[in-house]
């Protein structure tokens, strides 16, 4: 018998602009898993985090991931995984993608890495589609690479990773709302206009320049979503009037973090990222709305073996 144990990082998807295709990790906030490999067929789950989940292994996101693992590889083998850490479901920053990527990443540790990273994310994306109803590695391939990652194409996956400028914060607040991803996407039209779609690749260009240049002030202006905010920010009571508080504080842009309800505000100061999380806080309790808020560094560090 095998075991491992891993961290993946908790992620933001979409960086505002890069609805699907832009996604960043985060610092020390994630899921650890324990997995064991041993002769047999057939996956196990516990969850020990003390988090509540679903608690059969058909609705654990693990468990498409560890199939897919198997039918890439032709390998098999009976699996048993322990959740001993998790980030709160729905909580906006990538908990199901957190212990998909760390379920790809266990399970090529405990079988000698015969798959790539890219082929990583194809097993993570499993576990993103049983939760959100849609292949998308905006959240996955940041937990697995760390950093910030541009997934460029889909078929194939070509995953391109992003300098991350120095000391980059996101303020993160978590309002106790419930909007699951399915239905965040499911309210996105299935086309997009032309003028709109001009306005987001200038500015997801305008992104990746500001990140390669060290350009703040362009990688701020560039944080602007005309596809998914418009019809997602509905569900995140005085959108517009927290953006323009936020801004106030210094913060470089703030934006949904991946379908929502958590918002993140996007700092290159400690200081101001700090004033921001507590923008941020207060504009929830002023609404009466319940809410988690705290500061994480932007991390570029991805999924990885423990001891
Ligand atoms: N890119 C995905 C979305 C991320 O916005 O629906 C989900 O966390």
């Amino acid at each position: 018998m095998k075991k491992v144990r891993v961290f993946a990082p908790a992620s933001i998807a979409n960086m505002g602009c890069g609805f699907d295709i832009i996604g960043l990790a985060l610092d020390e906030v994630g899921d650890i898993l324990e997995i064991c490999a041993s002769e047999g067929e057939g996956i196990s789950i516990v969850n020990t985090s003390g988090v509540p989940l679903p608690e059969d292994v058909e609705s654990n996101v693990v468990t498409p991931v560890i199939r897919k693992f198997f039918e890439m590889t032709g390998l098999s083998g009976h699996i048993d995984v322990n959740i001993c850490r998790k980030i709160y479901p729905g909580s906006g920053i990538g908990s199901s993608s957190a212990s998909s990527a760390a379920a790809a990443l266990g399970m090529n540790e405990l079988y000698g890495c015969p798959l790539s990273e890219e082929d990583l994310v194809i097993c993570a994306m499993e576990g993103e589609n049983l939760a959100s109803g849609g292949y998308h590695a905006d959240n996955a391939a940041p937990a697995l690479m760390g950093g910030i990652v541009l997934i460029r194409g889909y078929e194939p996956l070509d995953l391109i990773k992003l300098p991350v400028p120095g000391n980059f914060y996101c303020a993160v607040a978590h309002p106790d709302i419930v909007v699951s991803t399915k239905e965040a996407r499911s309210i996105l039209p299935k086309a997009v206009p032309m003028h709109d779609a001009v306005r987001q690749w200038g500015n997801v260009g305008g992104l990746v320049a500001g990140l390669y240049s060290g350009n703040i002030d362009l990688i701020g202006r560039s944080m602007k979503d005309v596809v998914a905010e418009p019809y997602r920010k509905q569900f995140i009571p005085g959108f517009d009037e927290l953006r323009e508080k936020l801004l106030a504080d210094g913060a470089l842009a703030m934006n949904i973090a991946g379908s929502g309800p958590s918002v993140f505000a996007l700092a290159n100061r400690t200081e101001t990222a700090h004033k921001a999380g507590e923008t941020l806080r207060k504009h929830f309790e002023d609404l009466g709305i319940g809410v988690e808020a705290y500061v994480v560094k932007v991390s570029n560090k991805g999924a990885k073996l423990i001891a």
